[in-house]
């Protein structure tokens, strides 16, 4: 039986257009009328569903389309462009596997040889076209082309560690470190709060403080930040947090490495 359906009595004789006796006329309209409104109860579940899901009614809950709009108060709107790490380079190239990795991870990217990849250099923050300073977040994506149309993407940062341990905390910081319009740095007592709200962060400011910047992309490592799990052919799995370290030596600028412009 539907919903709505309140005699189950479907078949050979459509009630709509033959009731045969008036009360089943009446009973018919009323389960047409409790048909829609069982429609339209379902509607609504599904629609409150959505938006409970979306967080529509959750204000204090942290959705992506609200990342999205704090990104776009922070730095403003810039049509076209990524919202974070918005001023970048594209390059493309190749990653030459030893075959090392093989002995760790069964992925086809580690078997010896040599994969297409496509990258892209960028600076941290919403502003596509922000000055090349040493001490902006650099990041590196990388998107890895093994054969038979697999992909591996992976994005980098040339931080050790990331300041926030939790969304909440990168979204908290970047109202916090908003620049001010006279004098284009943060307001110190907002800082401070959020310093005080946020022990890790301070923490990871000392991490990161402690491996100053280098001279520009060529020369930067770049960080995975995040531990994968890697499996063998054999299927023994470890734990694997990967870096991009450069052929050239690091040449370090001194600055007060910044976490305001991520
Ligand atoms: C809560 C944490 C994070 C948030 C909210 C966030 C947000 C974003 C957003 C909105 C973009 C632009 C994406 C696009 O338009 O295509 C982006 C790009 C990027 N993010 Fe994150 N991110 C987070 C964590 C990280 C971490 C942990 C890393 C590095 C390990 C990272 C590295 C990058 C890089 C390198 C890009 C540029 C990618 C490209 O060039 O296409 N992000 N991020």
């Amino acid at each position: 039986m539907e919903p709505g359906d309140l005699d189950g009595d479907r078949d050979d004789n459509p009630p709509e257009t033959t009731p045969a006796h008036p009360l089943r006329a009446a009973l018919t309209r009323r389960s047409a009328l409790l048909s829609m409104g069982a429609v339209a109860g379902f509607a609504a579940v599904d629609v409150s569903g959505f938006a409970y899901a979306g967080g529509w009614l959750r204000p204090d809950v942290l959705t992506p389309p609200r990342f999205a709009d704090r990104f776009e108060h922070v730095y403003g709107r810039h049509d076209g462009f990524r919202r974070n790490h918005a001023k970048g380079l594209s390059a493309t190239g190749s990653f030459v596997s030893s075959g090392a990795g093989a002995a760790i991870c069964k992925a086809a990217v580690f078997q010896p040889g040599t994969v297409p990849l496509v990258g892209r250099f960028s600076l941290g923050g919403g502003l596509p076209d922000q000055a090349d300073k040493p001490d902006t977040i650099r990041g590196l994506g990388l998107l890895f082309q093994p054969p038979n149309g697999q992909q591996w993407r992976t994005a980098m940062v040339n931080v050790p560690v990331f300041p926030d341990s939790t969304p909440r905390g990168f979204y908290e910081r970047m109202l916090a470190f908003k620049p001010l319009p006279g004098t284009g740095k943060p307001d110190p007592q907002k800082t401070a709060a959020f310093l005080d709200r946020h022990p890790e962060t301070v923490a990871a400011m000392k991490i990161i403080k402690q491996s100053p910047p280098s001279a520009g992309f060529a020369d930067s490592t770049f960080y995975g930040l995040n531990a994968f799990w890697f499996t063998n052919s054999a299927g023994a799995t470890v734990p694997v947090r990967w870096s991009v370290i450069p052929h050239a030596r690091a040449v370090v600028v001194e600055v007060a490495a910044g976490i305001d412009r991520w």
